[in-house]
């Protein structure tokens, strides 16, 4: 008789533990960096990162609430507690992995080198690029690719936010831009059709830079918040949830 209500207590005691390690969180975004961070006209956060998040959210069962951050303090801000969670189209990489703790990669885009429609450069190397000025968001891994690989024979322009270096392209004061391709594809080519052009092929090697995917970042003792989030994205990759809100951003 004992046993047996210590182990219905033993249990319910495990059951509960797994939702009373995981509350209410905040999570770090930097915008715009559409289509996967931006604000609607009227202010609201939305892209394919909010919505994901949420639905993560939802399906954990907590309250998430976003916080605007520049790129540049994004990860302090996590370790400050100014948030519990990164989820900003951040790249799992090594160098990132000494930091943060990542959740299992939720999108995997390559990188892509967007130029004005009559540029005249060929696919991207020491002399095609050589006396280029080159647009990269400060901090991001294109800004360390762009800067080891091509530093020494380019201007390398360097900006807080993505929407910043679209508007100095815009100005003509660029010559090509590298980012996450479907960042490129939104702001550049789709929202200013016959303007611009991917220039080269699509870039994900090396794994240094270019890392395994977009994760979300906790602090490296969360690993319950971690495992929440891993156990939520399988399951919304399960119920078609995930799918749903990818063909919203990305088409089928
Ligand atoms: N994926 C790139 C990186 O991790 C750029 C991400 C920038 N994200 C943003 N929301 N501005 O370095």
């Amino acid at each position: 008789q004992k046993i047996l209500s210590l182990g219905v207590l033993g249990a319910a005691m495990i059951a509960g533990s797994a939702n009373a390690e995981v509350r209410d969180i905040r999570i770090g975004v930097d915008v715009p960096y559409e289509p996967m961070e931006f604000r609607t006209p009227d202010g609201e956060l939305t892209g394919f990162d909010i919505e994901l998040g949420d639905a993560l959210c939802a399906e954990i069962g907590i309250q998430c609430e976003w916080v605007v951050q520049g790129w540049d303090g994004i990860i302090p801000g996590l370790q400050a507690r100014k948030y519990d969670a990164i989820m900003s189209s951040m790249t799992i990489n090594d160098q990132r992995r000494e930091q943060v703790l990542f959740s299992d990669p939720y999108f995997t885009p390559p990188s892509a080198w967007f130029a004005p429609m009559d540029a005249e450069i060929g696919t991207p190397s020491d002399e095609s690029l050589d006396g280029t000025t080159i647009g990269v968001q400060r901090g991001t891994l294109q800004d360390n690719y762009v800067t080891d690989m091509y530093g020494d024979v380019a201007d390398v322009s360097r900006y807080a936010t993505a929407d910043d270096m679209v508007l100095d392209m815009d100005a003509g004061r660029l010559d090509i831009v590298f980012l996450d391709f479907p960042v490129g594809k939104s702001t550049l080519l789709d929202s200013q059709a016959g303007e611009y052009k991917v220039v080269g092929e699509m870039i994900t090697e090396p794994k240094e830079y270019f890392g395994d995917g977009f994760g979300i970042a906790f602090r490296q003792r969360d690993e319950e918040l971690a495992a929440a989030f891993n156990e939520a994205l399988a399951a919304l990759k399960d119920n078609g949830t995930y799918d749903e809100i990818y063909a919203e951003y990305f088409g089928e």
